[in-house]
């Protein structure tokens, strides 16, 4: 038996991606996101306009995208209610946002250089795709403050243990393991559950 329902939001489960983007003075910011899906080579993100990310994004065009395993879940929870918009817009003061400065230290997270853009991978996460913007566009009404970029990944690192022992430029989705933002709860995946016959002929 279906209900028909009123949910306020509809985060269903999308992998965290951890942003690192370049901030106007040249130091970087870092925040979560989940809101992230992919094809072929373009990654399309769901952002709030009014956070420093976006501003960064739409200024500056680059950045990394880094993707953590379930194993930096504390890491990434501890930039949950920070942002690196410095004042603090009233309505995150409301919710106990603060200001940080340096969130890889905050987060306990490591920068080290990307190849191909500025702002820098964290060195934790497993895959790291350096990227940068394509498009922004607007999304739904205009007091709801959402984009979706359009990034273009330039560069994929992957943690040599994800490799498929075969094929060195395929990530073994039995060792891949994402972190994933279910409503507003964080997950790991199960084990396979079947095989898919799109694999067979791609
Ligand atoms: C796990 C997690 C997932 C999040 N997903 C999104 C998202 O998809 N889009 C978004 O705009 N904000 C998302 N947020 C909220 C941002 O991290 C928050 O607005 C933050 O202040 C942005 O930082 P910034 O202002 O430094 O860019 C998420 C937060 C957490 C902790």
């Amino acid at each position: 038996m279906h209900k028909v329902i009123a949910p306020k939001i509809l985060y269903l489960g999308t992998p965290v991606v951890l942003i690192s983007t370049m901030n106007r003075d040249g130091s970087v910011n870092l925040a979560p996101m989940s809101s992230a899906w992919w094809l072929d080579q373009t990654g399309v993100l769901g952002l709030g306009t009014r956070g420093q990310t976006f501003a960064n994004l739409q200024r500056d065009g680059d950045c990394v995208l880094n993707l953590p395993s379930v194993n930096q879940v504390a890491e990434v929870d501890r930039l949950a209610l920070t942002t690196g918009s410095d004042p603090v817009p009233d309505y995150k003061l409301a919710m106990n946002f603060r200001h940080v400065r340096n969130k890889f230290d905050e987060a306990g997270l490591t920068a080290v250089p990307s190849d191909l853009v500025r702002p820098p991978r964290v060195m934790e996460c497993p895959i790291q795709l350096e990227a940068k913007v394509k498009a922004i566009h607007s999304v739904g009404a205009v007091e709801d403050y959402s984009a979706c970029i359009e990034v273009q990944i330039i560069r994929v690192h992957a943690e040599e243990e994800l490799l498929d022992a075969e094929s060195r430029h395929h990530i073994s989705p039995d060792r891949w393991r994402p972190l994933i933002m279910s409503f507003l709860s964080f997950y790991g995946l199960g084990d396979e559950v079947h095989g898919s016959r799109l694999a067979e002929v791609f």
